[in-house]
């Protein structure tokens, strides 16, 4: 009688109301009731308190959006208060949550993730800082995180890794990916690892970065093979972990296609309409060297560990897209979208052309 009763309530304001149904009400493990209410969209109230480190970054931002559209209250935790102000409109009212943070400060840590039942972890940096190696940044503070929210009891962790992660790689910042996905697991053996491609989009380092520098892409004569990701499928995917989690899983999120360097800067070359770069082939070791001195300069600049990772085919494993439900996109459909910015004023309108699509060897079924 004690479980029924309540039940019965609902079913009876359900069919009274139509307002609410079983569904509303999800149990997350740890016993964390999650209720929804209100319509869809933007005011709905998903019952989710979502917390999502690295929230400033590039990716970060479109899936603050996405879970702020689904109705979830989302923690951003900033460094930088500047950052951060681009969240405001992205929630309803009191819907998002800006809080300072240091990731060396467990305190600060627990105040952004001790209410939330999800916690993402996005957090990383793909080159070196004073203050933060490959290891602070990617694992050491990731396992730090995952410890906190173990111990607030927080019913799902979700660590963003990298599709080429792995201890055995020749390049420090896959080491420290893969290092940081152990670590997590340690801590917080339930935790999600989701490993992305490398991301297209606005804020992107790698084709609006190819049409900007062209001759660091032509390393290993462009023969580097890569599966390119739309980051708005990355985010969505993430976001429907929420409402559909994996919990204890480690999923793949690599582009539909392997595709070369080469190829890709054909791509932007015929999508901007401009020529295509003459710049040489730079051997790897000058490139290396050049990177090293190029360390000097206080804003980021290519470091050495890229110029290893630009000799480094991305993993060929079969991705996990049915599990996030969501259907990748090709890199060809959003080209011009964020290429546009790179035409000429009297190109600016023209039709878009591919390069025809290289060898079928190198493109997945
Ligand atoms: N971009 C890609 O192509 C790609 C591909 C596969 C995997 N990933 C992974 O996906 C995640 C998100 O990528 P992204 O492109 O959005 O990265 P991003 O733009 O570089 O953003 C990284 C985020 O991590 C935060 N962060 C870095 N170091 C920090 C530190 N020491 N203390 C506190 N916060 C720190 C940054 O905060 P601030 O804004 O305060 O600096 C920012 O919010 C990363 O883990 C990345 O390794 C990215």
């Amino acid at each position: 009688m004690i479980t029924t009763a309540p039940k019965m309530m609902r079913l009876q304001r359900t069919i009274i109301a139509g307002k609410r149904a079983y569904h509303d009400l999800v149990t997350l493990p740890g016993s964390k009731p999650i209720v929804s209410s209100g319509p869809p969209g933007y005011s709905a109230v998903s019952g989710h308190r979502v917390t999502v480190f690295g929230c400033t970054g590039f990716l970060g931002r479109y899936l603050v959006s996405k879970l702020g559209k689904m109705g979830t209250q989302v923690i951003v935790p900033f460094r930088d208060e500047d950052e951060a102000r681009l969240f405001k409109p992205m929630g309803d009212l009191g819907q998002i949550v800006r809080m300072g943070w240091d990731m060396r400060d467990d305190q600060t840590i627990a105040e952004c993730l001790r209410h939330s039942d999800t916690v993402y972890n996005l957090v990383g940096r793909d080159y070196e800082t004073k203050n933060y190696d490959f290891r602070a940044a990617n694992a050491l503070g990731s396992e730090r995180i995952a410890k906190i929210a173990a111990e607030c009891g927080v019913s799902q962790f979700i660590q963003v890794s990298h599709l080429n992660a792995s201890k055995t790689s020749p390049s420090k910042f896959y080491q420290a990916k893969a290092e940081g996905e152990e670590l997590v697991k340690a801590v917080f053996p339930s935790a999600t690892i989701v490993r992305p491609g490398p991301m297209f989009g606005y804020e992107d380092k790698f084709l609006t970065n190819m049409a900007v520098w062209p001759i660091w892409w032509k390393l290993n004569h462009g023969q580097t093979t890569t599966r390119p990701v739309h980051v708005m499928d990355v985010a969505q995917g993430l976001a429907n972990l929420m409402t559909n989690p994996q919990f204890s899983k480690t999923l793949t999120l690599p582009g539909p296609s392997t595709l070369t360097y080469e190829y890709l800067l054909e791509l932007v070359s015929s999508v901007t309409l401009q020529p295509a770069s003459r710049a040489p082939v730079v051997p790897k070791g000058v490139a290396t060297v050049l990177a090293k001195i190029g360390q000097n300069v206080w804003w980021p600049s290519l470091s050495p560990d890229e110029v290893t990772r630009r000799y480094i085919d991305d993993a060929d494993v079969p991705g996990d897209w049915d599990a996030v439900g969501v259907q990748p996109s090709e890199i060809e459909t959003h080209a011009i979208t964020y290429l546009r910015r790179y035409r000429s004023a009297e190109n600016y309108v023209r039709p878009v052309v591919f390069p025809p699509r290289p060898a079928p060897s190198l493109v997945a079924e």
